[in-house]
Formats: structure tokens, sequence, C-alpha cells
């Protein structure tokens, strides 16, 4: 039945049994008393709908309030979808205003600056990080003009210029900022900063890291072609003489192997696709195999200890052997003839621990903190002479990282040094530990 029908059919019925009593009362009682009985019906018929109109009103003023009045007749079915209506308007805010909470925390949790500006760059809203880039304080900035509160020049240029398809790469409150406006709506406009201080850091290490390899390359590559030079420029030269060349000639491209080796390590080790594979690490056999190269290299020059006193650990046997090995290398190196080498496998409390001591030059405290930067050396001249390349400990850091260890440094000049690298109890292997696979 269509809505209508529903209407009218029903009023119809009413107004049938209206007249049927009206037609009752004339039939037993007269003319007259049937006269005043439809007059008294029709009275408390306008009366009820006027009742009900007030009621409808009151409620309109106040629909949240007061409580939606019960109808009768064709009342009942419009109080019962104004009913139904306000129902569906109450659910349809909750859902706005869960929406809206959602997208507001959404919008607190992005990395990247929000800023809502009206046509005239008045702000109306920003979130958490673009707060922090700008300096800006929602409650009490709102309202404020843009350009008043983030004075920077080429931030007032770009919004002079207005050539909005272009970002804006700025250095503000010592960060460096992408910025850019994005208009909406034809009265909005959106502001959204990108902290990039990250990014510029890690662009100018890798600038560092070419022009430095770059550097270090160049150098024995001058000493070879300076050779190579003499050698057809004097194809008479003497064999001790040629055997000198040739043979530093070969140092030197064992140096410049190394660098590049040591070069793809580092590349490897910070590589986040590399995954490391960790298998059960037997020290024992591990910390014997470095001291047998480490006598080798110090061909009877230093006095050697080991003691091996703490677990296996959990970890990649390739990287922590050249960790390990790297350390002592430069505890040799690092050591007059004559001097000791101590190397210690330890448990501690914090972890186990591998300490390797040494009687050498020692290093000065002003470069402790800097050892493990890439291409750093204490004295470039002697690390020449060493055949140092200065990559060693930033690879011991990038093996701790992956190994979640910690390096520590002691030194005195002229007396010695101590490093100590430290790994987490989580790092111990247990009966789960895969054993290595056998090549
Ligand atoms: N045990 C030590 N005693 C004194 N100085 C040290 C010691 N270990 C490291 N150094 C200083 O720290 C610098 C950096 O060491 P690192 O191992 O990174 O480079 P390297 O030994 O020069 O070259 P390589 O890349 O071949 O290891 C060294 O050049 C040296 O000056
Ligand atoms: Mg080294």
């Amino acid at each position: 039945m269509t809505p209508q029908l529903l209407f009218w059919i029903p009023a119809a019925l009413r107004f049938l049994l209206f007249m049927a009593v009206i037609g009752v009362v004339w039939f037993f009682f007269g003319s007259t008393e049937a006269l005043a009985a439809a007059l008294i019906g029709m009275s408390w018929m306008v009366f009820i709908q006027l009742r009900n109109l007030f009621r409808l009103s009151n409620w309109l003023d106040n629909p949240g309030d007061i409580r939606l009045p019960d109808g009768w007749g064709a009342w009942t079915d419009i109080f019962a979808r104004l009913y139904r209506m306000r129902r569906d308007d109450e659910k349809n805010q909750l859902e706005l205003s869960e929406w809206l909470a959602r997208f507001r925390q959404a919008m607190s949790l992005l990395p990247d600056g929000v800023v809502i500006m009206d046509d005239v760059l008045f702000l109306e809203w920003c979130n958490p990080a673009a707060q922090q880039h700008l300096g800006l304080q929602l409650e009490r900035d709102k309202g404020m003009r843009v350009t008043n509160l983030v004075r920077n020049p080429a931030f007032i240029d770009y919004i002079i210029l207005g050539r909005y398809d272009q970002p804006l790469t700025l250095t503000f409150k010592d960060r460096k900022l992408v910025m850019q406006i994005i208009p909406f709506e034809n009265r909005r406009q959106i502001l959204v900063t990108h902290d990039a201080t990250d990014a510029a850091r890690i662009e100018m290490m890798r600038r560092d890291f070419i022009a430095n390899a770059s550097h270090e390359l160049r150098t024995p590559l001058t000493v070879i072609n300076g050779f190579l030079e003499i050698a057809l420029a004097q194809p008479q030269l003497d064999a001790v003489t040629r055997t000198a060349h040739l043979k530093l000639m070969t140092e030197q491209g064992h140096r410049m192997q190394n660098l590049i080796g040591d070069m793809l390590t580092l590349t490897r080790l910070e590589s986040v696709d590399y995954p490391m594979r960790a298998e059960r690490v037997r020290m024992p056999e591990l910390l014997e195999g470095i001291l047998e190269e480490a006598q080798a290299l110090s061909a009877g020059q230093h006095h050697f200890t080991l003691e091996v006193d703490g677990p296996d650990l959990s970890g990649s046997i390739d990287e922590l052997r050249s960790a390990f090995s790297n350390l002592v290398t430069n505890a040799i190196r690092y050591t007059p003839t004559g001097g000791s080498i101590g190397m210690r496998w330890e448990a501690h409390s914090a972890g186990p621990r591998f300490v390797v001591s040494d009687t050498g030059i020692g290093i000065g405290p002003e470069h402790i903190s800097r050892l493990t930067e890439r291409f750093y050396r204490v004295d470039k001249s002697r690390s020449r002479e060493t055949q140092g390349t200065g990559l060693g400990l930033a690879i011991v850091r990038h093996v701790l990282l992956r190994h979640k260890g910690t390096m520590s440094i002691e030194s005195v000049p002229e007396q010695g040094s101590v490093f100590t690298v430290t790994f987490p109890v989580s790092a111990i292997a247990n009966e789960f530990t895969p054993l290595p696979e056998l090549d």
C-alpha cells in the first residue's frame, strides 16, 4: 500500500465510525442531541489535534531534552517517524564525531606536518608534527597569519610568488624542511611540512664517503702510476730497483684491494636487505683461529694471551670474526714491538663480553668518540705506513649494531688501550640456535 492510502484509509474509517455514532445518537435520541454530540465530538477532535500540534512544537523547540509525545491516529505515525529520524541523526552525528576523532588521531600520528589555513593564510588547524616543525601552538596561534608565525624570508617569498606546484626546501629552527602549499576547497590551503634533516645528513655522509674513498684510492694509484711511468721512461733500470719498485707497487695494490674489500663489507652490513643468519658461534674455536692469525701477523713481535671463559654466541660467524679480528689487528698495528696483547672472552652481568687490551701507543681522549667514523684515523701518516684504511672500526660498529652489542674504549696515550665489546644476554646461544652449516 502506498503511504497516501495508508494515511487516508484509516482517516476515512475513523470519519465513518464517527458518522455512524452520530447516526446512532440521531436514531435513539433525535436530531438536536445528534447535532450536540457531533459538535462535542468535533471539538474534542480539534482539541486533540491542537494538543498534539502543541506537543510537536514544544518538542521541536528542544528535540534533545524532551521525550517525543505519544500520539493518536495519524500522529502515532508522524511521531514514530520523527523519532526514527532523530535516532538516525544521533547515530550519524556519533559516527561523524568518531570519524573526526579518528582522523585527528591519524593526523597527529603523521610524521609530516599539516597546517590548514584559510585563503588569507590565517591558521585554522595544525597537527603536532607541524607544531614541532614550525614552532606553532594551536591554541595560542589559531586565527593568526601564518606568515607572522613562520618568519622566514624564503617562506615569505614562496607565498608571494605563489608557485605552489614546486616544493620549497629551507632551513628553519635548525631543521631542514621541505614545504609545499596545496590549495583546496577554493577558500582554504594546506601547508605540508616534511623534516628532511636526517635525509640531508645521510646525503652529506654519502658525499663525504665518496670523497674520502676517492681520495684514499687516489694515493696508491698515484704511487703505482708513478712507478709505471718510471719503468716506461727508464727501461734499463737495474734489477734491485725494479724489484723494490714492484714490491712497493704490490703493496699499494694490496692496499687498494683491502680498501675496496672493506668498503664492500661496510655497504653489505649497512644494507637492510641483507639479513643476518644467526647460528651457533663456538667462541673457543673462533678466538683460537683469530689468535693464530694474529701471531702470524705479529711475526713474534708481541706477546699474546687468550682466555676464553664465556658462553657461545648466536650470530653471524663471519661478521663476528671480522669484527674481533679488526680489534686484534688494531692492537697489533698500534703496539710497538715487544708489547703485549690480551684477549679475553668472559661472562658478565651485563652480558658476555670480548676485551682486547694492548700496551700500545694509546689514543688521545679527543679522538675516542670519532674512531668508529669511516676513514677516521688518529695519525694519517702512521696509518698509511701500517696500511690502515680507517674503515675497520666502522665495520666493527656495524657488526655490533646487527648483533645488538655495544663497544667501549678506554685508552691512555703511550700506555695502551682496552676495547670492550659487550653483547646482550639475549645473544647467548641456546639449544634452539642452529648449528653452522658446513661449507
Ligand atoms: N688499539 C689501538 N691503539 C691505538 N690506536 C688505535 C687502536 N685501535 C684503533 N686505533 C686508532 O683508530 C683508528 C681507526 O681504526 P680503524 O680500525 O677504524 O682503522 P685502521 O686500523 O686505521 O684501518 P683498517 O680499516 O685497516 O682497520 C686507527 O687509525 C688508529 O689511529
Ligand atoms: Mg683497524
